[in-house]
């Protein structure tokens, strides 16, 4: 394209053409958008002045709600006062301020935060510094990662590897090699809609006893899960399972990653799904909610022993070559700090535990709604499974998320035929009705 033919294109109302949308139905969506243009507290706004509730948190991440004042007044004042910093051999107070919190907030000794700019970095991090322990602490042969089934780890090789969603993988050639996964936690006949934690399930843990068999444990570095498997279609963890992984991880010195990008700040009614669970994994991956989605943001939470194993040698010497341009930019720290504050000033986590009944109560009512298979719900999360359409996988779950935007005026989110609800943690009770009433209606219409 010519240099005036690009500004012509550029200056053009209503032509989405140039931006190729990441996980999208891109002609879809350029043939019928479904176009946000603002947004406050539990609302998205649309150009032609509808307010469509958020169902979703936007992608899981809006934990306070959208365009909160203490957290929008904290980006414009840093934005004003340091726009940037280099987080390579310089600093700025709020990213030593935020980790500080941040750690604060995290269960055990995970004392040390490693700052990233979005979930997939951030799991990239976590699975690099697990390989570079075990290198510096003389076992350099513990080079294995083992994912599970079904996980999402983001987009990044060293995710997609770990992460076991097929259509993520299967198009991106050999990914990383040395890695294994667990069998995921689902079983509809045993565990279909059970209220939060299914009891069927925690002997699925035991599979990694099998891998470390096969593989022997002194070629495995770490075990990478999320506590709630959010990105598949929401599958909780089962009673037990997650404590079992722990303590087979401990047995045979293998560390263990919870990758909390969704269920990190609040989403399962506390700072994080580790204290739910009473189980200290070495590491903890972050996003999302860490800025309420305000700015890009994630990173690692790092065992003290794990940290204190770098500082060793000359101290010129950089400890880990690893980091991003971005790693603690001062308008994430700023969010971050702001966002802190209001999950603390308004009780939103705690909110989130006293809804967790109200809201299953909400969810679980839609089961007898033509074409549900499962309803799961955990936390401030609820999943329902539709049967698909016949000879076409995807698509009736893609109309109503597509209807529940244009008629019933609800943002859901979709994956394969499983509708997901995790919507801001500032909810109330007539919120919690108005997602169910609607998404009954949205299901009634796509049956
Ligand atoms: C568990 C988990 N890990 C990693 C990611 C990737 O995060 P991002 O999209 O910010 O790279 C996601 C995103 O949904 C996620 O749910």
């Amino acid at each position: 394209m010519s240099a005036s033919a690009a500004h012509d294109h550029a200056l053009a109302p209503n032509d989405l053409e140039a931006f190729w949308m990441p996980f999208t139905a891109n002609r879809a969506f350029k043939k019928k958008p479904r176009m946000v243009t603002g947004a406050k507290d539990m609302h998205y706004l649309t150009a032609d002045g509808r307010k469509v509730l958020d169902g979703a948190a936007g992608l899981w991440c809006c934990n306070a709600g959208h365009n909160r004042d203490p957290i929008v007044s904290a980006i414009q004042a840093q934005a004003g006062e340091l726009d940037y910093a280099p987080a390579f051999q310089f600093g700025q107070p709020k990213a030593f301020a935020l980790a500080a919190r941040i750690a604060a907030l995290a269960p055990g000794d995970l004392d040390h935060v490693f700052f990233a700019n979005s979930g997939s970095e951030a799991v990239d991090s976590a699975l690099k510094i697990a390989l570079a322990y075990w290198n510096i602490t003389g076992k350099g042969s513990k080079t294995r990662l083992i994912g599970r089934e079904r996980g999402y780890h983001g987009v990044g090789f060293g995710g997609i590897s770990v992460g076991g969603i097929v259509p993520n993988r299967k198009f991106f050639g050999s990914l990383l090699t040395g890695v294994d996964h667990l069998p995921h936690t689902y079983n509809r006949e045993k565990q279909a809609f059970s209220r939060g934690e299914p009891e069927w399930g925690a002997h699925l843990a035991d599979e990694l006893e099998r891998i470390i068999a096969l593989h022997d444990a002194s070629t495995i570095a770490a075990v990478i899960v999320e506590p709630m498997a959010g990105s598949t279609g929401v599958l909780p963890p089962p009673k037990g399972y997650l404590q079992r992984l722990r303590e087979i991880c401990d047995k045979h010195n293998i560390l263990l990653i919870f990758d909390e990008v969704i269920t990190g700040f609040g989403r399962l009614g506390f700072a994080f799904a580790a204290e739910r669970y009473g189980v200290v994994p070495d590491m903890i991956t972050f996003a999302k909610g860490v800025t309420s989605g305000t700015v890009p943001m994630g990173g690692v939470l790092v065992r003290k022993g794990i940290y204190d194993a770098f500082m060793q040698g000359p101290e010129h010497v950089i400890e880990l070559f690893h980091g991003y341009t971005y790693s603690a930019h001062p308008l994430a720290c700023a969010a971050g700090l702001a966002t802190l504050d209001v999950y603390r000033d308004e009780g939103l986590f705690e909110r989130a535990r006293a809804l967790e009944g109200a809201w299953a109560d909400a969810m679980l009512g839609l089961k007898d709604l033509p074409g549900v298979l499962d309803i799961r719900t955990l936390g401030i999360v609820g999943a329902i499974d539709l049967a698909p359409a016949k000879d076409a996988p995807g698509k009736r779950a893609f109309e109503a998320m597509d209807r529940a935007f244009h008629e019933f005026d609800l943002m859901i989110r979709v994956t394969g035929d499983t509708i997901a609800v995790s919507p801001p943690l500032i909810l109330t009770e007539s919120d919690i009705g108005a997602i169910a009433d609607r998404l009954g209606k949205v299901i009634r219409a796509v049956a």
